[in-house]
Parts: structure tokens; C-alpha cells; sequence
């Protein structure tokens, strides 16, 4: 396939990149959290593109885009728990897992042969657009092959994936920089599965109920069950967490006042949290290069978006397969 076309984030554009969804193609496109590979959600071949492009286990299912509250509801059941978050936090990065309806039109291997199925409404003008203008929902994984990075700028994912498919929209950073919070509602109380922007207080808080989280790594604990943590948001280097400084080859992903030098990035001199989640997959992969001896990260604090800082980062240090 020759490279993929990267096309502005204007009208002409977003209309030749809805033109390419709609005869199943697949599309990279920016959204709030991060780059997603969009593809007709109801084209079971453009959903089969996605899980090849990206090498992803089948098994995984992926999260369908829509433009509004009432385009969910013609293919899933909202309880009276995804309505209120629903209102509260869409369009934003948040992603339902809900039952489809018997008449759900989304591909079954978009929900990888499950009852569920996982949407969001982005908060992204050009995700928006694209909706809007492709007049369909657009099955979206994060732009990336499966096990590395997950995209924040048009870059990332034309050196990724820019041979695999056919256009990028290139609309700058993301402004979150992390994916979106996914809360499951099949069960009761509802699952927390992915931890994101929308933290599990905002969610307690909205619900008026508290909301269990699926199990992730305590701060320390080492990722020694390959089950308990797939090795998933990976760069090539080897992490080393809770790192104080850099060794002897070391590059150092700094958090917090740290001295400067050519191989080093700070997440958040100041400390910020939110500055520290929108630069993470940006600076992983300018710090993961061939001649360094590793990546030494420095502690995180374990709280608000600290938390999905620290699942990402857990994930990319565990042992791989
Ligand atoms: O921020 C985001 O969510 C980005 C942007 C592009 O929207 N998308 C994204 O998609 O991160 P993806 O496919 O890389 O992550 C999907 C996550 C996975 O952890 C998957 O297991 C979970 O959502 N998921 C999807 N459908 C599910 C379902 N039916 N049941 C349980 N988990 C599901
Ligand atoms: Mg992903």
C-alpha cells in the first residue's frame, strides 16, 4: 500500500477522509484522548482491516464512535447509570461498555463476538466532524500496531502505520494525551476496566454509587502475572519504574524538578498531572531510541490522573512476550 495520504483538518479534507470510511477504508483521525484507526463500524471487512493493521488479538473488541447520546441508543441499552454519565461526560473521554440491542447494526467483531459493545462520543472537533459529515459510526482503537505507543500527534502514526493504510487526518497534539476512562455498566455496581481522565471520584460522584475498579497494579507491585498484566502500551527500550535518576545509559523520563540533559524528558517540571498525561506517549517515544541502555521513569504520584499514568506505565515495563 503506498503511504498514506495526511490530509488537513478542513472541510476538503474531513469530507475525502468520511468519503474513504464509508467505502472501507480506514482512516487515522485525532480525537481529545489520542489518535484513533477509524473504520466503518458496520463493515465487518473494515473492522477486519483494523484488527489487521494494527496486529491486534482478535479477542481484544474495540470502542465505536458516535456523534451523540441518541446514535448510542439505537445500538446498545442505555440503563438509567449511562444516561446520567452519558449527559455528565459526553462528548469527552469516556467509553460505555453496554449490551447491544438485538438490532444493533455495529459489526459483532467490532465487539470481538460479544453481547457488549464499548462507545464513546469524542469531544474532538475533527472526530466530531467526521461523524457528522461520514453519517455513521466509526469503530476507532487507538492509531497505533498492536504493543506500542499509542499515538498523540499525526507523526507517531505515520511512522506506525502510514504503510497500512490510506489517509491521516493531521489535526495536532491531543489534548489529553491518554485513553479514555472505560466504565463497564453490564455489571452492577458498574466496572471501572481502563482507568482515564475521568477518574473514578467524578464517576463515584455522578453515579451517587461508589464504582468498582477491575484489578489493576498497587503502587510497587511488580508485574509478574503475564495474565494480571499484558504487556500492551510498549517501547521498544526497557522501563525501569520509580527510578530516582538515570544510569549508566539510562535516558530518564523525569516527573518533578530534574536536572536537564539530551536524554532526558520531563513529563511536568512543575509537577502537573494533566501536563504529565499529555505528554507521556510523546516523550516514550522520543526517549525510545536503539542506543540507549533503557528508560529509568521517575515516581508518579498515585492519584487522579495519576492513577492511568501509572497503568500505562506498569503496562509498557512489563515483561514481554
Ligand atoms: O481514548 C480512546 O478510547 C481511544 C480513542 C481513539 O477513542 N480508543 C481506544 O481504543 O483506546 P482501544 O481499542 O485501543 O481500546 C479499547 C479498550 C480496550 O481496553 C478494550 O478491551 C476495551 O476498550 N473494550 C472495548 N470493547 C469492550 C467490550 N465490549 N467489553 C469490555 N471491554 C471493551
Ligand atoms: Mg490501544
Amino acid at each position: 500500500m503506498p503511504q498514506a495520504a495526511i490530509l488537513p483538518p478542513h472541510l476538503g479534507g474531513l469530507t475525502k477522509a468520511a468519503k474513504l470510511i464509508q467505502e472501507g477504508e480506514l482512516v487515522a483521525f485525532p480525537t481529545e484522548t489520542v489518535y484513533g484507526l477509524g473504520g466503518d463500524a458496520g463493515n465487518d471487512r473494515a473492522i477486519a482491516a483494523i484488527f489487521a493493521a494494527k496486529e491486534r488479538p482478535s479477542f481484544n473488541p474495540l470502542i465505536v464512535h458516535v456523534a451523540t447520546l441518541s446514535q448510542a441508543a439505537l445500538h446498545a441499552e442505555l440503563p438509567p447509570a449511562a444516561v446520567a454519565l452519558a449527559r455528565r461526560f459526553w462528548p469527552g473521554p469516556l467509553t460505555l461498555v453496554l449490551k447491544r440491542r438485538p438490532d444493533c447494526a455495529i459489526s459483532r467483531l467490532a465487539s470481538a463476538g460479544m453481547d457488549s459493545l464499548a462507545l464513546r462520543v469524542p469531544d474532538h472537533p475533527v472526530a466530531r466532524a467526521l461523524l457528522v459529515i461520514g453519517q455513521r459510526p466509526i469503530a476507532a482503537p487507538s492509531a497505533n500496531r498492536s504493543g506500542r505507543l499509542s499515538p498523540t500527534l499525526a507523526a507517531h502514526v505515520a511512522a506506525d502505520l502510514g504503510d497500512r493504510i490510506a489517509a491521516i487526518i493531521d489535526g495536532g497534539p491531543c489534548r489529553i494525551g491518554l485513553e479514555s476512562s472505560v466504565v463497564s455498566l453490564i455489571a452492577d455496581p458498574p466496572l471501572l476496566l481502563r482507568p482515564g481522565a475521568i477518574t473514578p471520584a467524578m464517576l463515584t460522584e455522578c453515579l451517587g454509587q461508589e464504582i468498582a475498579l477491575a484489578p489493576q497494579l498497587a503502587a510497587g507491585e511488580s508485574p509478574l502475572s503475564p495474565g494480571q498484566l499484558a504487556s500492551h502500551y510498549a517501547p521498544r527500550a526497557k522501563l525501569r519504574l520509580d527510578a530516582q535518576a538515570a544510569g549508566p545509559g539510562e535516558a530518564l523520563l523525569a516527573f518533578g524538578p530534574a536536572p536537564e540533559g539530551e536524554r532526558v524528558r520531563n513529563l511536568s517540571p512543575i509537577g502537573d498531572l494533566v501536563t504529565a498525561a499529555a505528554n507521556l506517549f510523546a516523550m516514550l517515544h522520543e526517549l525510545d531510541q536503539p542506543n540507549i541502555a533503557g528508560i529509568a521513569v521517575m515516581p508518579i504520584p498515585e492519584t487522579g490522573l495519576g492513577l492511568a499514568i501509572n497503568d500505562r506505565l506498569r503496562r509498557a515495563a512489563a515483561p514481554r512476550d
